[in-house]
C-alpha cells in the first residue's frame, strides 16, 4: 500500500512516497514541470535501473541526460563531483532543470551536492535504492563528498524536490548492503519507537514488510530533522551504535561494514544501559537474538582499550567531552555527556567481558 509521509523543513514540506513499482516520470511531473534532467547515478544501479528510469521520464516528456560514476564510496570525491558539474553544463542545464539522484547513500549525497552548488542551486530528486538510502540518507537534505582527510568534510545542507522510494529496489541488494541499511532502520526502533522494535522481534529477515517498516523509519527522521534540521542537537540521537560502532569499523580496516559495525555498536551501548541499571536484566539478550534474525553480527574481537583509541579521536568528540547515545529504555535514547578519560571503563561495562 502507497504510503506518504511528509519532512517538513526550513525550505518547505518535502513529500517522501513509499510503494512499489513507483513511475518516476508520471510522478515527478506531479511536481516539476516538463524540463532536463540529469540522471545521476553508480554503474550497478544504473545498469539495473537505469533504463526504466530514463524511459519513464521520457514518457513523461522529460529531456533526459545521464552520468553514472563506478559505485563505491572511493568515488565520493570531488573529481566526481566535478566531472558532474562539468557534465551538467557542457549539456547547457539550466536553473529550472532537475538532477535525479538514482542510487544509494554516495549517489544521494554526491547528486544532493552537486545540485547544491551547480548554478548556486537546482532541484533534484532522491531515487534510493539501498535501505540505509531509503531510511537515512535521502532524507533529511545533509548532501557532501568526502576529502582526503576525512568523510563528508565538504557538503551543504540541501533539501530535495521530493523522495521516491520503490521498495522493489530492495530485491536486488546483495545481502551484506541489505542487512546494513536493516540495522539502521532497527536502530530508529531502539532510540524513538519501542512498537517499531516489536516489529523487528515479531518477524524475521524473510517476513519482514518493508513498506511499513520503512513509513516508520522515516517518520522518525523527519522528526528529528524537523526539531534539528541543522544538526545541533537532537540529530546526535540519531549516532547510537556509532561512537563504539565507528572504532569498530576502523579497527576492521572496513573489512567490517558500517551498518555491521553499528550493529555491534549498538549491541556495546546496550549492555551498557543494562549494566549501570537503566533498562531492564535481559534486554540485551533480547536484542542480541532479534540482531540474528537479521544476519547482523553482535560483537566483534576488540577489547576496550582497542575501542577507545579510536572513539578518542572521533570527529564528534568536542574537547575533553565525548556524547555517548545512552538509552533510558528500549525506544527512548539520550545522549550522556562523557569525559573521554571514562570511555575505556564504559565499554568495558558495555562489551561482554
Ligand atoms: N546524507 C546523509 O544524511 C547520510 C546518512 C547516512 C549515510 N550517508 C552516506 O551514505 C553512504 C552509504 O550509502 P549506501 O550504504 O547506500 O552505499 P552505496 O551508495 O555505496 O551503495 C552500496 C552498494 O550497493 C549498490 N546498490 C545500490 N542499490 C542497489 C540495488 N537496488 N541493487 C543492487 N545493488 C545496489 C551500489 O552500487 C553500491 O555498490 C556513505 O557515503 C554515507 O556517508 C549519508
Amino acid at each position: 500500500m502507497r504510503e506518504t509521509v511528509i519532512s517538513r523543513t526550513s525550505k518547505g514540506d518535502v513529500e517522501i512516497i513509499i510503494d512499489k513499482g513507483i513511475d518516476t516520470g508520471a510522478e515527478i511531473l506531479k511536481k516539476h514541470k516538463p524540463c532536463h534532467v540529469l540522471i545521476v547515478s553508480d554503474d550497478s544501479v544504473y545498469a539495473l535501473y537505469g533504463d526504466k528510469t530514463k524511459t519513464s521520464l521520457e514518457a513523461a516528456g522529460f529531456m533526459v541526460d545521464t552520468f553514472v560514476f563506478p559505485h563505491g564510496e572511493e568515488s565520493k570525491n570531488i573529481d566526481t563531483l566535478n566531472s558532474i558539474l562539468e557534465y551538467a553544463a557542457s549539456k547547457e542545464m539550466s536553473r529550472t532543470d532537475l538532477f535525479v539522484a538514482l542510487g544509494g547513500g554516495v549517489v544521494g549525497d554526491i547528486t544532493g551536492f552537486a545540485s547544491a552548488v551547480f548554478l548556486r542551486g537546482v532541484d533534484y530528486v532522491q531515487v534510493p535504492t539501498t535501505v540505509l538510502a531509503a531510511v537515512d540518507s535521502s532524507v533529511g537534505g545533509k548532501t557532501a563528498v568526502d576529502l582526503n582527510a576525512g568523510k563528508n568534510l565538504i557538503g551543504a545542507f540541501h533539501q530535495p524536490l521530493e523522495v521516491l522510494l520503490d521498495v522493489d529496489v530492495f530485491d536486488t541488494l546483495p545481502d551484506e548492503i541489505f542487512t546494513e541499511g536493516l540495522a539502521e532502520a532497527i536502530k530508529y526502533g531502539m532510540i524513538k519507537d519501542k512498537k517499531l522494535y516489536d516489529l523487528f522481534k515479531d518477524n524475521d529477515i524473510d517476513s519482514l514488510d518493508m513498506i511499513p517498516v520503512c513509513k516508520r523509519c522515516i517518520e522518525i527522521k523527519a522528526d528529528v530533522v524537523e526539531k534539528d534540521e541543522f544538526d545541533n542537537g537532537e540529530r546526535r540521537l540519531l549516532n547510537f551504535g556509532h561512537t563504539p560502532g565507528h572504532a569498530v569499523e576502523i579497527l576492521s580496516k572496513f573489512g567490517i561494514s558500517h551498518g555491521h559495525a553499528v550493529a555491534i555498536g549498538m549491541v556495546i551501548m546496550t549492555r551498557l544501559s543494562e549494566r549501570t541499571g537503566e533498562i531492564p536484566q535481559g534486554s540485551t539478550d533480547e536484542f542480541i537474538e532479534v540482531l540474528k534474525k537479521y544476519n547482523l553480527p553482535t560483537e566483534c574481537g576488540y577489547n576496550n582499550k582497542e575501542l577507545t583509541a579510536h572513539s578518542k579521536v572521533d570527529k564528534k568528540r568536542k574537547g575533553s567531552k565525548i556524547g555517548l547515545v545512552m538509552l533510558h529504555s528500549i525506544g527512548k535514547a539520550y545522549v550522556k555527556e562523557t569525559n573521554v578519560d571514562d570511555i575505556e571503563r564504559l565499554y568495558a561495562i558495555g562489551l561482554n567481558m
